[in-house]
């Protein structure tokens, strides 16, 4: 299976919903968390400092990064049943978190070096092993190893899951990274590891694959010196019964590859609306981190949002735009006539495509969801898929859509210290978003939907 197989076996189209429709199986539903049992489990201490005070000690240092990235932040209950689950500072489609946080450290400060599993559900790590691992082949003190569950999306989104999980992957290295910066120190995402031998290394458990590594810097320490030892752990089984979805296993086999030829130059090209300086928000990055919540629709109008807002939004985005096309449909922003808009990064600009009221037309496309409509503005981000396969071969597919998931994690944050909400839309109907933008097979496909406003009030909303 090559990544264009995959990926146009996977489009939504009116006729594929129709065709296969798909009943959850609620007794099935994967367990939301991993634990590796039988594993000394450590404390990161509770409502650590906020990060503008980066704590030198370990634990109170990865218990800061933990709490700003990938921690329990909110909780809802379903009115009907009274069932209570928990939302966490990154997002995920459907909210199954198929994104785990394994991390190795290297000369922390009263903190041993060893390989973990950060447990979201109760904010501590458990130690898989103690002593040091080699995982980036540099003397990082602190190295993320994200890994996928597809199941825990199969279970919802069938072969489409895939994408999703990418998605995931994306968001939670951005969500990691911005933490970190919040922090004071630096990251780096490594995309070209070989896959077995880190998933040998660390030993993941079968359903667990490993996407992204990130390296932390700035901590640096002298390594404990103490011979490895292992307590593994006994992962917990997620589902009673997990059912094949062998279109997932062979893309992401096929996505092992490494290829690493010279990428070429991203298109470039200018608009006729020239963004005016962004607008500074006020709050803390701790703040809106533990803020950030995906909304469930958005009021529909009249409120607008500001230019120098949407350009704050965008030059959010900008840093990380490599392989991605953003197009803007236009709902109710401040002197920008309604409409389709294309985003140059490049002189901050946007070219206008087509003019007119595009509310119904963006619902539509994102598989009849109002809130894309609803929305201030909503986004196609389209990926130049066969551009980083020419680069990249069918691993490109993978980094094409973690840079789309950073981008969302990015435009969530950004809406978020605006006082505006978000949500990333991973639906969309493939072909027509294509048909009604005018992309081109070369220029590249859709890869993700996006929508920003003013979010309607959440009934299920606990903290
Ligand atoms: C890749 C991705 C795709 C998503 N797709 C949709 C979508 O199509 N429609 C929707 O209403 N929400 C979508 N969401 C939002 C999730 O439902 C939301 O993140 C999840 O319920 C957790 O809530 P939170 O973001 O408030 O933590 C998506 C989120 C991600 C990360």
């Amino acid at each position: 299976m090559t990544w264009r197989e995959y990926h146009e076996a996977t489009r939504h189209s009116v006729e594929s919903l129709r065709r296969t429709p798909h009943v959850l199986d609620w007794a099935n539903m994967p367990h939301p968390f991993r634990h590796y049992e039988g594993v000394p489990v450590l404390d990161l201490p509770a409502d650590p400092p906020a990060p503008e005070s980066p704590a030198s000690d370990g634990a109170t240092f990865l218990s800061q990064l933990l709490f700003y990235s990938a921690a329990i932040s909110a909780s809802k209950v379903v009115p009907s049943t009274g069932f209570r689950y928990a939302l966490r500072v990154n997002p995920s489609s459907g909210n199954l978190h198929p994104t785990e946080f394994h991390f190795v450290t290297r000369g922390l400060k009263d903190w041993p070096d060893g390989l973990y599993h950060y447990r979201p559900s109760s904010h501590m790590a458990e130690q898989r092993a103690l002593g040091e691992f080699d995982i980036t082949g540099s003397d990082a003190p602190i190295v993320f190893i994200l890994t996928s569950i597809a199941w825990r999306e199969e279970w919802k989104y069938r072969d489409r899951a895939y994408r999703y999980c990418l998605h995931d992957v994306g968001h939670a290295w951005q969500a990691l990274a911005l933490a970190a910066e919040a922090l004071g120190v630096d990251s780096k995402a490594i995309v070209d590891f070989p896959d077995d031998d880190i998933a040998q290394a660390i030993r993941l458990h079968a359903d667990e694959w490993p996407m992204l590594l990130l390296e932390i810097r700035g901590t640096e320490g002298r390594p404990d010196a103490r011979e490895t030892v292992w307590y593994g752990g006994q992962a917990n089984a997620l589902s009673m019964e997990i059912t094949p979805y062998p279109r997932i296993d062979a893309i992401h086999a096929a996505t092992k590859r490494i290829v690493n030829s010279v990428v070429e130059p991203a298109p470039t090209g200018s608009g006729e609306i020239k963004l005016p300086p962004v607008v500074q928000s006020t709050r803390s990055f701790g703040q809106v981190a533990r803020a950030r919540r995906s909304a469930l629709d958005f009021v529909g109008g009249p409120q607008t949002i500001s230019l120098p807002q949407l350009s704050a939004l965008l030059a959010n985005a900008a840093p990380l735009l490599s392989f991605i096309q953003l197009y803007l449909y236009v709902h109710r922003v401040d002197g920008l006539e309604p409409g389709i808009y294309r985003f140059w990064p490049q002189h901050a600009e946007l070219q206008l495509v087509r003019t007119g009221d595009q509310r119904v037309a963006a619902a539509g496309l994102s598989l009849g969801q109002d809130l894309a409509g609803n929305a201030c503005v909503a986004f196609s981000m389209i990926g130049d898929l066969d551009r980083a396969a020419r680069a990249y071969g069918d691993r490109g597919y993978r980094y094409v859509h973690f840079e789309a998931g950073a981008i969302g994690h990015r435009l969530y944050l950004a809406a978020e210290a605006l006082g505006l909400g978000a949500t990333g839309i991973g639906a969309f109907y493939d072909e027509e978003v294509h048909r009604y933008l005018h992309v081109t097979p070369e220029q590249g496909q859709v890869v993700y939907h996006f929508a920003i406003g003013y979010p309607v009030a959440d009934p299920r909303r606990h903290a």
